[in-house]
């Protein structure tokens, strides 16, 4: 029984971790006017790929083969796996940091019941995700859409050299996939604007699918307010468009060079809408030192950072911690 319970609450933290609580809320600005780069191009748009990944924290990409299918096909599997019963997907929730979790998250001292997750490590030879029997071609979209996104995720770092000078090898990399749906409340859940607070990512370095909106059985469009913000503005991109952002690793392997993302999903203001999403989550090997020199990132971080280094896994624990005494 305290095994059990002590696997809820690192699962409760670790889930919290992923999408940390609300901090403060940027001045929400006009819409960004999103640079597209096409993926053919990338390696002829090096610097234009690195200064935007520095300016703006994130880049978006298009036509990278295989996406759009991919992602389409992963969404229909998402919208079945969401419908199935809930004793069935009470199966795919796991104790080891993967599988389903639904009504796990606060804001504001306030559980989100209307918000599940499935997690999946996808670098590990053996699977040992928690698969919806029943619906086997979820499985095999996920993986297939994390898989291409990891693959991408590792072609943009090793073209912007993000750790470069860290001893960070791309091919130590692991992944773990998120897909994200957030219910229609069962109440009004009065002051809550958003889907998910703003936070950083603590990873190293995270890709993004456009999200999907219902309204019932309708595939609608995304409501105006509603949706991703990264730095205070909003950001919509094509169904067709990947994206990636820097996690506070990144900031940390770099010194400060590369600087975290600042993101939150805003919720409509009126209207009953599901929403369906994905990530994936790119972080460096466990035994990774980071051990930042930069006076300003030891400032930003002193808290976790405790005034000295770390390994990729203590910091990982420090995260949970934050999140754990947050709440
Ligand atoms: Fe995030």
């Amino acid at each position: 029984m305290k095994q059990y319970l002590k696997y809820i609450i690192l699962s409760i933290i670790f889930i919290g971790v992923l999408s940390p609580p609300i901090t403060c809320i940027a001045s929400e600005r006009e819409q960004e006017q999103v640079k597209i780069f096409q993926y053919q191009n990338l390696p002829d748009s090096k610097d234009e790929v690195t200064s935007m990944l520095h300016q703006k924290g994130f880049i978006a990409i298009q036509n990278v083969i295989g996406f759009k299918e991919a992602r389409d096909k992963f969404f229909e599997q998402q919208k079945l796996f969401v419908a199935l019963p809930d004793e069935v997907k009470e199966r795919c929730v796991s104790q080891n940091f993967c599988g389903w979790a639904y009504g796990k998250e606060c804001f504001e001292g306030i559980q989100d019941k209307s918000k599940g997750s499935y997690y999946a490590n996808i670098s590990d030879p053996v699977d040992k995700n928690p698969w919806p029997e029943s619906l086997p071609e979820f499985r095999i979209a996920y993986i297939n859409l994390a898989t291409l996104i990891f693959n991408t995720a590792k072609e943009v770092l090793s073209l912007v050299g993000i750790g470069k000078n860290s001893e960070l090898e791309l091919e130590q990399l692991s992944a773990t996939g998120r897909m994200l749906y957030y219910g229609i409340p069962e109440r009004d859940d009065g002051n809550n604007r958003f889907w998910c607070g703003e936070h950083l990512d603590h990873g190293l370095f995270t890709g993004l699918c456009p999200a999907i909106y219902r309204q019932g059985d309708q595939i609608v469009d995304e409501p105006a307010e509603a949706g991703l913000y990264i730095k205070g503005r909003k950001i919509s991109v094509p169904s067709d468009v990947l994206m990636f952002q820097v996690g506070e690793t990144a900031e940390l392997l770099s010194n400060g060079e590369i600087t975290a993302t600042e993101h939150y999903v805003k919720k409509p203001l009126n209207g009953a809408y599901e929403r369906f999403a994905f990530a994936l989550f790119c972080a460096p090997p466990n035994s990774l030192y980071l051990n930042p020199s930069n006076k300003s990132v030891i400032e930003k971080y002193q808290a976790r950072l405790s005034g000295g280094g770390m390994t990729f896994e203590q910091w990982n624990a420090k995260a949970f911690e934050r999140y754990y005494i947050t709440k």
